[in-house]
């Protein structure tokens, strides 16, 4: 009884404990792991490094989730174990919910441990495995808003409401690039594009960590960049299948948003689960540990992916079992095993230092990496975050700027002959299977892994047909989907298709608003063989084109599935992507006309399934058919290329300069040009900033983009944009992975108008 007493009345402490406060040095920070590492026991040490899945400590009796309180007391009193992820049954709890669990298994940590458990868990659009929190729109529409302070505002909220959770760190943000439109996870990136990786991941990592990666306040979290490295280049288009990437593309294109996240303070990355030319990363000294840890000087801690340690020996076959899997891993620089289920990663790796198969040195360096993140973290001053501290969750501030972001994030792709905005009055047919629910507006990792139960904690939203009805009048709107997809299945399943109805109902019309694209999936379960937008929908389409009446067609999809054969078909195409809870209303203002749309393409829409490429292709791939006897030739021809995006309004560049027309490495260029609203209403534009090196020792990029800025102009203004780079990001990698900047001509391309300038003298770097 006076134990249950004490045990109460310390975890009151521990929840009252100050909430920040505390703003300590670097070096006053690693002085205190230190004199902690130095009194830790092999068992605790090993114990730190080791992360297990919440589900681990749980029995599941008639299907509920149920701890098993051995399995809990062992977790900590036997195996130390250092950190916790996932919600209790892999679905989004409540605020309340997951404040018990944490808060439990946190003061659990304090008593028989002494040190802070780290919970993580993917909050990876707003808090979305948060019951009731502020979701955003997925990273693929953060790069369509080529707005960077909506991303770092999208992440600062999404960590305000993570610690209302009383959960201090994300897996986030994801910046592998969506490069291959066949990969599952191409939604979860912020586009194909290296450079809009770095410049949206780093304003995220600012968003969620906060200004001072050194004392991360109660408002903030931890961030894990992820999946380091090349994980979105699988040759196969299939999650986690091998990747063959050049070592120039690995250096130059992969490794620089990783770069940039760690620059702007990621304290976390997590690893890449696949392989890159047959070495598996977490197996990888040379990328784990030199590239990041070592080139930039980087203190922070590295985490496996999901059992990643086990894929090791079990998929990957380069170590014969577990324990020469784990030796692998830590030896090459992992430092947190999120292992998730099994204890026996601490009796393996104690096993393997006993046996001097894992160097005591690298079992201190992971630790100090980790306790170096929680004293970071604030965790040893405040080990909980109590949620009436958070008053602002979910709140109305925040729900207008996730409609903000979804509204800057949607793209306008055609609209023949202005037939957008539609009038107040038009009478609209909605149709399509992502017409009237809320998993395929979410897609993955909102309230559960797959999103698929989206629809049962979602209901307060509104899906397209809600957000017609409230902006047009429900007398206008008419709701016959044609093709539906099966409640809570696969992403690919579909009902019998009910076309006839919907062209039915199409007779009394005005408009037919089709809304077409897939339902949500995450990871290997949103595999796919066919890249085509699926037969039923594109029957659909069709039969309504039939009719005569005007097609608005609405793409709603986490990838672009190819849609050519019907493209032609629509007189406007808006493609939404996964624009999240407020997306439907964000497309309804944009629909009547309220909001000018402004998004731009973050990836490159392919026409055809065997002609899949990036904006960035090297120049040979393009090429014009030519005489004699081969004719020989090869054409990119894309669907919309990357950077496209229309507007309600019209946009005029002129007048394009450079401050210098030589240069070098280190200076300065700086292209200025006029850009003019010429049409009638309100817009904003992406200024993009485009370079091609004319000549070079590797076959040249097509175009690169390096430097952006969005402008918002009234009818009629004209503004001077300036946009600034340095020589040296005209710099490529070579062949041997290394940077140069080679003399000769470049081309810098704004809108239609480019300059040319000389690069006087190679440079390597
Ligand atoms: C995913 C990661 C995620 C982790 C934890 C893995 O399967 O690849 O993106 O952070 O699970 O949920």
């Amino acid at each position: 009884m006076i134990n249950r007493i004490l045990s109460s009345l310390f975890a009151t402490l521990l929840v009252l404990a100050p909430l920040a406060g505390n703003s300590r040095t670097k070096a006053e920070i690693d002085r205190l792991v230190a004199q902690r590492l130095a009194k830790m026991s092999l068992e605790e040490k090993v114990g730190q490094m080791a992360e297990l899945t919440i589900e681990a400590l749980a029995d599941y009796p008639d299907g509920k989730f149920t701890f098993n309180e051995k399995k809990v007391n062992d977790a900590f009193e036997v195996y130390k174990i250092g950190s916790l992820l996932n919600p209790p049954y892999t679905v989004a709890q409540t605020p309340a919910e997951w404040q018990t669990v944490v808060t439990r298994m946190q003061n659990l940590a304090m008593e028989k441990i002494g040190i802070p458990l780290v919970y993580g868990t993917d909050q990876n659009h707003g808090a979305s495995y948060t019951n009731g929190a502020t979701f955003f729109p997925q990273n693929i529409n953060v790069g369509a808003s080529f707005n960077p302070e909506l991303a770092e505002e999208a992440a600062r909220i999404a960590a305000y409401e993570t610690r209302a959770c009383n959960i201090p760190w994300t897996y986030s943000p994801t910046v592998d690039m969506a490069r291959d439109p066949r990969w599952p996870r191409v939604w979860e990136n912020y586009g194909e594009d290296p450079l809009v990786n770095a410049i949206m991941g780093a304003a995220q990592v600012r968003g969620f960590q906060g200004p001072d990666r050194d004392n991360i306040d109660a408002n903030h979290i931890g961030v894990s960049a992820k999946h380091y490295l090349g994980y979105s280049m699988a040759r196969t288009g299939k999650d986690r299948t091998p990747a063959y990437i050049t070592e120039s593309d690995l250096r130059e294109k992969c490794f620089a948003p990783f770069k940039a996240c760690i620059e702007a303070g990621a304290l976390t990355i997590m690893a890449n689960s696949g392989s890159i030319n047959g070495v598996p990363v977490h197996s990888s000294y040379r990328w784990l540990t030199q590239w990041t840890k070592e080139e930039l000087n980087w203190d922070g801690m590295i985490v496996t992916d999901w059992a990643d340690i086990n894929n090791l020996y079990t998929r990957e076959h380069v170590a014969a079992d577990k324990k020469e899997a784990i030796a692998l891993a830590i030896n090459a620089g992992v430092d947190m095993a999120m292992e998730p289920y099994n204890v026996d990663f601490c009796t393996l790796l104690i096993e393997l230092v006993k046996e001097g198969r894992v160097p005591m040195s690298r079992i201190d360096d992971a630790v100090t990496r980790i306790l170096r993140f929680k004293y970071r973290l604030g965790l040893f001053d405040c080990p909980n975050t109590l949620e009436k501290d958070y008053p602002k969750f979910a709140s109305k501030e925040f729900a207008e700027k996730s409609l903000r972001a979804a509204e800057e994030s949607e793209i306008l792709l055609k609209n023949k002959n202005n037939i957008l905005p539609l009038a107040k009055g038009t009478k609209i047919l909605v149709t399509g299977p992502n017409a009237n629910q809320m998993r395929c507006l979410n897609g993955g990792w909102s309230y559960t892994w797959q999103g698929h139960l989206a629809d049962r904690y979602a209901g307060k939203y509104n899906t397209i047909y809600e957000a017609m009805c409230n902006t047009f009048g429900k007398e206008n709107i008419v709701l016959e989907q044609g093709v539906t997809y099966v409640p809570e299945g696969s992403y690919f399943e579909e009902n019998l298709p009910e076309i006839e109805k919907a062209v039915a109902a199409a007779q009394n019309v005005d408009v037919i608003l089709a809304c077409v694209g897939e339902n949500s999936y995450c990871e290997t379960p949103g595999n796919l063989d066919d890249l085509a937008l699926s037969v039923n929908q594109r029957n659909l389409v069709k039969a309504l084109a039939a009719t005569g009446k005007p097609i608005v067609l609405i793409l709603n999809e986490g990838r672009p599935r190819i849609i050519s054969d019907i493209e032609p078909l629509a007189d406007a195409v808006i493609n939404v992507l996964l624009p999240s809870n407020y997306g439907a209303d964000a497309l309804a203002n944009i629909l009547i006309g309220k909001v000018n749309p402004s998004g731009k393409m973050p990836y490159t829409y392919p026409r055809h399934q065997a002609s899949l490429t990036t904006y960035d292709y090297r120049v040979s791939e393009q090429s014009e058919t030519m005489g004699g006897l081969y004719d020989y030739n090869a054409e990119v021809s894309v669907q919309w290329p990357f950077g496209f995006g229309l507007s309600y309004t019209s946009f005029e560049y002129s007048n394009i300069k450079v401050n210098r027309t030589s240069f070098t490495a280190d200076d300065n260029l700086t292209v200025s040009i006029d850009v003019t609203n010429t049409g009638k209403r309100a817009g904003k534009e992406v200024v993009m900033l485009y370079s091609r090196d004319m000549v070079a020792s590797l076959v040249p990029e097509n175009r690169r983009l390096r430097a952006f800025k969005k402008i918002d102009l009234a009818p009629g203004e004209t503004r001077t944009v300036e946009l600034t780079i340095k020589g040296s990001d005209l710099a490529f990698v070579g062949y041997d992975g290394r940077w140069i900047l080679e003399k000769g001509d470049f081309r810098l391309q704004v809108g239609n108008q480019a300059v040319m300038v000389n690069c006087t003298a190679t440079a390597k770097m």
